[in-house]
């Protein structure tokens, strides 16, 4: 009974590994909007973030926190955050249109 409800369990969690993914990454990306506009649609100068592909998406924010691309604010902004949570998201960004 105990191995049927782990099988359960884990099929439950493949399913909603994605889903999860991006709502994780909705939460992480909450501190970004203020700037880079709510949805991740920037209607000023700031870059947009909505539909980003993930890869371009983490390579920018690791090259932002190693200082490897130059930026005005986004050195700061960039830290605190590992490459598991840029992978989040980089995940939640790719899906706004
Ligand atoms: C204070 C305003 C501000 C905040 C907050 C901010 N950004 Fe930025 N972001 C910028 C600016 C300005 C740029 C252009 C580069 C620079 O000058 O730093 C930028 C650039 C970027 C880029 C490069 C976009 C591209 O098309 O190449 C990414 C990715 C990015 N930000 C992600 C984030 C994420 C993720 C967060 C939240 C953790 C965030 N930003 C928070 C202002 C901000």
């Amino acid at each position: 009974m105990h191995k049927i409800l782990i099988l359960l369990a884990a099929g439950a969690t493949l399913l909603s590994a994605n889903a999860f993914a991006v709502e994780r990454g909705e939460l992480l990306a909450s501190s970004c909007m203020s700037c880079h506009g709510p949805g991740g649609k920037s209607k000023g100068a700031i870059p947009s973030l909505a539909g980003l592909e993930k890869a371009y998406f983490v390579k920018s924010m690791q090259d932002f926190k190693s200082g490897a691309r130059p930026a005005s604010v986004m050195h700061r902004h960039s830290k605190g955050y590992t490459d598991a949570e840029y992978a989040l998201m980089g995940e939640y960004f790719s899906k706004l249109k």
